[in-house]
């Protein structure tokens, strides 16, 4: 899904900053790009990574005015079946790499003179699947850690639309669909300014 973000981004003619854990997957998308992309190599949960890949990013593009929180990882599991390792890893990257995202990408966005926010998200973040999925009748599998992650997702996001509502930030919380549609369908949308 963010290769498709990066993708569009640059159709629109964008300056684009390509961050995630994998390295070969990512070199290989900001090669097919062009010039435009660049890639960085930044584990979300690192607030040291953060600093250094906006401090990139403002370095060969000046400020930043539009910033996209895609990471995040889904692993299945009851609260019993869950090892607490497992438990920190999910919030680790879905909730405090997303703030830790926000916090870092503020005072570029300052200087930029306003900018954009996207927390990608579940469907989930709202809703608690049924017990049974409608088509093949079987059995929902468990997600207390994505369900744990994803309706804070929402909160943070219209939380940061209050609080940035002068500061002409537009706040967004996508919930993703859980399939493999390349538009997700839009939540709420939460513009501050
Ligand atoms: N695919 C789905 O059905 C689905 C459903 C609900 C929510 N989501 C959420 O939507 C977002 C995008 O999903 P996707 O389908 O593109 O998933 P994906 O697994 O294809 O992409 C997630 C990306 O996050 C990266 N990532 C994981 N941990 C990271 C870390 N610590 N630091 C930096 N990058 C990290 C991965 O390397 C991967 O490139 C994710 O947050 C996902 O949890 C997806």
């Amino acid at each position: 899904m963010g290769a498709s973000h990066v993708r569009g981004f640059v159709a629109e003619g964008a300056n684009v900053v390509v961050a995630d854990v994998l390295e070969q997957e990512g070199w290989t998308l900001a090669s097919e790009l062009g010039d435009h992309p660049n890639f960085y190599r930044l584990d979300v949960t690192s607030e040291r990574g953060w600093a250094a890949t906006l401090a990139a990013a403002e370095d060969i593009f000046g400020p930043v005015s539009v910033l996209v929180n895609s990471a995040g990882i889904v692993r299945f599991g009851s609260i019993a079946e869950t090892e607490p390792a497992a438990w920190r890893q999910v919030i680790d990257i879905n909730l405090t790499g997303m703030y830790l995202g926000i916090r870092a990408v503020l005072p570029s966005m300052r200087k930029a003179g306003g900018g954009a926010i996207v927390n990608i998200s579940s469907k989930i973040r709202t809703r608690t699947p049924a017990f049974k999925k409608p088509k093949t009748g079987a059995p929902a599998k468990p997600n207390f850690k994505g369900w744990a992650t994803r309706h804070p997702n929402l909160k943070i996001t219209r939380g940061l639309a209050f609080a940035h509502a002068k500061n002409l930030l537009a706040l967004r919380s996508v919930a993703h669909p859980a399939t493999a549609r390349p538009t997700p369908k839009a939540g709420p949308a939460l513009r501050a300014s």
